[in-house]
């Protein structure tokens, strides 16, 4: 009876060896992907590592950062960024709050898992558009300037204005070439939405643009 016993029930201390490797298991995944969050998150600091996966056009975004600097001029309103106070992509594409950073990161994994195993196209497409926090952070001085020529921007603050009618990305296009001495200004992508916004007060000039795509 003392014999049967012992072979029906696995002995305690096999129980404790099981347990303990599958403690160590999860430690082991836990830190691995802590550690994986964490190498990213500093590896994320340097653009050479974006463009260690992304080709073109994003190749071509970095180089225009490195023709900014050299030429103290600049093609493009995120290269202008690189060449006045060395601003990073990640300082842009970093996601804002939690739920920003955290849908970056998840999206980031999923674009790694896509890269290594040859899914991915290019050129890449925006799943995370970039967040009005993420130009406010280092903005909000110029959006409260007062005076009518900023009213734009100050509607920024207006609870019955903001959002969706100021979105800085849709007059701001970042990537786009265009001059340094016009503060990369496109008239196709601003008047549309000065004029949607108009339209939609009922105030201010309209009827001068092509209607917002
Ligand atoms: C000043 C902020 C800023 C910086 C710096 C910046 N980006 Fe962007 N990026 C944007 C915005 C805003 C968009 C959305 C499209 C647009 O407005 O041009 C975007 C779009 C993108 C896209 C989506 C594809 C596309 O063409 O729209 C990729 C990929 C990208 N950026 C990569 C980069 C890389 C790589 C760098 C660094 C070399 C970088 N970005 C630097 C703001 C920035
Ligand atoms: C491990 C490879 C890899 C690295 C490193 C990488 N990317 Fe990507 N990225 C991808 C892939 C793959 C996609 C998806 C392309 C597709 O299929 O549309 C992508 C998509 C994107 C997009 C568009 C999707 C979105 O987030 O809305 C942006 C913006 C972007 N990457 C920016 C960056 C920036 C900025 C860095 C550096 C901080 C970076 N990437 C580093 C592989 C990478
Ligand atoms: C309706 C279009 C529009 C929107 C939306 C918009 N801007 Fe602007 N922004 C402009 C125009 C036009 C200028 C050029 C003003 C000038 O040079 O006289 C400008 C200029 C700027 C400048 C240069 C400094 C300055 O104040 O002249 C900064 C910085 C700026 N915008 C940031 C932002 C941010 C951040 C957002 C989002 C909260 C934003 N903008 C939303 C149209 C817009
Ligand atoms: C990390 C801080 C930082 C972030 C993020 C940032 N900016 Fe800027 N931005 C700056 C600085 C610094 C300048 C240069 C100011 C100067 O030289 O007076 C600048 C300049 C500008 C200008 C003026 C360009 C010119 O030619 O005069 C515009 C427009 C602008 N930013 C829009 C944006 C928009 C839109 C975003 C978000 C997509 C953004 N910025 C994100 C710091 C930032
Ligand atoms: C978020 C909403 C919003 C946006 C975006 C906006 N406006 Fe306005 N605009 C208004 C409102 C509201 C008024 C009327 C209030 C006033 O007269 O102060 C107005 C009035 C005006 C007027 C008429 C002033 C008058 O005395 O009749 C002009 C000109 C104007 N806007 C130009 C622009 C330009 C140029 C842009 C784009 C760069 C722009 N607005 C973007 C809300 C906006």
């Amino acid at each position: 009876m003392k014999d049967n016993s012992k072979n029906l029930l696995p002995p305690s201390s096999f129980i404790s060896r099981t347990w303990r490797l599958g403690a160590l298991g999860a430690l082991i995944a836990l830190v691995a992907l802590v550690g994986g969050v964490g190498f990213v998150s500093y590896q994320e600091q340097n653009d050479r590592f974006c463009i260690s996966c992304h080709t073109q056009p994003e190749t071509q975004f970095f180089e225009r950062d490195a023709q900014a600097v050299a030429q103290q001029s600049a093609t493009d309103l995120a290269s202008f960024h690189y060449r006045t106070k060395g601003i990073r992509c990640i300082d842009c594409h970093v996601g804002e709050g939690i739920v920003g950073r955290a849908a970056v990161i998840s999206i980031a994994t999923w674009d790694a898992f896509k890269h290594y195993t040859g899914l991915q196209h290019q050129p890449a497409t925006l799943v995370i558009p970039v967040q009005n926090a993420a130009c406010i952070k280092c903005h909000e001085a110029d959006l409260r300037k007062p005076g009518f020529e900023n009213h734009y921007h100050n509607a920024y603050f207006d609870p019955n204005l903001s959002p969706p009618y100021i979105s800085c990305v849709h007059c701001h296009v970042t990537h786009r070439v265009g001059d340094e001495r016009t503060a990369f200004q496109f008239r196709d992508a601003i008047l549309p939405r000065c004029e949607y916004c108009h339209e939609q007060t009922g105030h201010g000039p309209r009827g001068q643009a092509t209607p917002m795509p």
